[in-house]
């Protein structure tokens, strides 16, 4: 049975490690081969999500955004702090000691559900791969971190390999001057002028960070409309207060070159009014994240009894149950359709084990939730305004703004709303999108009720303790019917 397994993943991020360690716990003989090293050449298992990701650069969030108000906002609590500094390294180095934590804690998750996890480059070999009715017909090769290789055979696999970051040719990366999110995520030193190609969540999230502590932030998008894929009021009102908090975001903005030249970084762009050159120390380039398909799969992969079927830009094809068209083959996570985000994978990830022990799991696409932990923060789950629009359906609309709440001006977290869109004959909830403090939490309210069905004026019944920014949750579905309480409605 030595190296036969019922399950082998490849990747162990958070869709990766979440579906071996659900295959454990069913009962299924487990590897996860995963390939990543840190600065120091460790292998270190959570993939982009835990390394490079989500958790490092929340920290940072964290880490900036207190600096930012002792720096300021803390006197207006009648708070006097004489002198702040910044300690740069103290603050990586908590936010190292962050994703070390976690990327330990599951590696004893793996131990103690018995999973083996192989350090090492994978792919799926052809051979063997039409023998339908032999037990571990299906063989992974790894590439070991010591060069040796390893032949693995297995009963199902589970793709898991993520996505990296869209590179620019007209914009090479160097690791020093011009970087991608994750050179971002450690500079050594706040640069004092930051270029930023890209105004999508991590433009927006990093371009946040290094604001705070202090860069003069330039971000430069190419579309004309900012946060295309958000509602468009919203994404109008939060575009406002990036701008007065001193994000300057250049929309329409075309990236003609750039290139590093004695230590800095010369940009030049097309804007309506014509080509510029502007000097940066450094320059972050977010432009989006491909999948990570390539070399998957060992020469001959593609041979006339191979089956699997590729989409455009390397996303490997799957339907609703993340099944590949190779019986066995599932693929999770950034690597296949769908947003790439982190709780996306791992909830398909879950599936897939279900799925794999013979039980039953599904995925709700239609209720993603989505944040960008900007200060405020977006976030929203289900339709757009727009898109209700574009598809023909009546709908009414809802909102609150948290000025008018007691918690938010107790806080001092007074900007933004919470907005419902609500189906104008059977009031379901269709979409939920708030642009506010702690945006990230109270979205999940709005998610559970959706799961549920729920009606907005089944929302406006229920109790909400006071004071809290949930109430403004309710009193955004209170306004549905025009009756909410704290703000002038006209009664509809
Ligand atoms: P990954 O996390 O990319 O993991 C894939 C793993 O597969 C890696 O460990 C890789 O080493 C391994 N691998 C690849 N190929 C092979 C191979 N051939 N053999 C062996 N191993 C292989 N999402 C959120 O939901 N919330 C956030 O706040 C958030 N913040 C982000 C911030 C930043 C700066 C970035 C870059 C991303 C952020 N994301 C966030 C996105 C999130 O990180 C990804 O959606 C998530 O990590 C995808 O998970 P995954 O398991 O599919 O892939
Ligand atoms: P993105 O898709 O969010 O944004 C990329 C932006 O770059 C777009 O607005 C696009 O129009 C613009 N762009 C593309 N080419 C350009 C060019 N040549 N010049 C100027 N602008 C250009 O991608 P991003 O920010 O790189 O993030 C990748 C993914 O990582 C996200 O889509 C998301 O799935 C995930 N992520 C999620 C986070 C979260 O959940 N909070 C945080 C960070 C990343």
């Amino acid at each position: 049975m030595k190296n036969n397994y019922d399950v082998v993943i490849i990747g162990a991020g958070p869709a990766g490690y979440v579906a071996a360690i659900r295959c454990a716990q069913l009962g299924l003989k487990t590897a996860c081969i995963d390939k990543w090293l840190d600065k120091n050449n460790n292998p270190r298992l959570g993939g982009t999500c835990l390394n490079v990701g989500c958790i490092p650069s929340k920290a940072l969030l964290e880490s900036s955004e207190i600096y930012q108000q002792s720096e300021s906002s803390l006197t207006q609590h009648g708070i006097i702090v004489d002198s702040v500094s910044l300690n740069l390294k103290q603050m990586m180095d908590r936010k190292d000691n962050v994703v070390n934590t976690l990327t330990f804690g599951i590696e004893s998750l793996f131990k103690s559900n018995k999973i083996d996890w192989i350090q090492g480059k994978a792919s799926i070999e052809s051979n063997g791969l039409d023998k339908k009715d032999e037990q571990f017909s299906k063989v992974v090769m790894v590439q070991l971190h010591n060069n040796e290789t390893k032949s693995i055979k297995t009963n199902n696999i589970i793709i898991a390999t993520g996505s990296s970051p869209v590179n620019l040719p007209i914009a090479p990366l160097d690791d020093e001057y011009i970087v991608d999110s994750t050179g971002a995520l450690s500079f050594d030193k706040v640069p004092p002028k930051l270029g930023i190609i890209g105004s999508g969540v991590i433009g927006l999230e990093l371009g946040s960070v290094w604001k705070r502590l202090g860069s003069e932030v330039k971000i430069f998008e190419a579309q004309d409309t900012f946060l295309a894929f958000a509602d468009e009021f919203i994404a109008k009102e939060s575009l406002k207060l990036y701008s007065n908090q001193g994000l300057n975001i250049k929309l329409n903005t075309r990236l003609l070159k750039a290139e590093t030249k004695k230590k800095s970084v010369h940009v030049t762009y097309k804007d309506t009014e014509g080509d510029h050159t502007e000097i940066f120390d450094k320059l972050i380039i977010a432009v989006g994240r491909h999948s990570n398909s390539e070399g998957l799969f060992s020469d001959g992969f593609y041979a006339e009894e191979s089956t699997l079927e590729m989409v455009e830009g390397g996303l490997i094809h799957v339907n609703e149950k993340c099944e590949t068209s190779l019986p066995g083959i599932y693929a999770i996570g950034d690597t296949v359709r769908g947003p790439m985000l982190a709780h996306k994978g791992s909830e398909e990830g879950l599936m897939v084990a279900e799925l794999i022990a013979g039980n039953y799991r599904h995925v709700n696409y239609d209720l993603i939730p989505s944040v960008i932990y900007t200060h405020p923060e977006l976030a929203w789950v289900g339709k757009t305004e727009q898109a209700l629009s574009t598809a023909g359906i009546d709908y009414q609309v809802g909102t609150f703004p948290f000025a008018a709440s007691g918690r938010a001006q107790a806080v001092n977290e007074t900007n933004g709303l919470v907005k419902i869109l609500s189906d104008s004959k059977t009031d379901k909830i269709l979409g939920v999108h708030i642009l506010g403090s702690q945006a990230s939490e109270l979205i999940a309210q709005a998610v559970i009720a959706m799961e549920f069905g729920s009606s907005s004026e089944d929302i406006a019944l229920m109790m909400f303790a006071h004071p809290t920014l949930s109430e403004a949750f309710h009193e955004a579905s209170l306004a549905v019917s025009g009756n909410a309480l704290h703000i002038t409605q006209r009664k509809k």
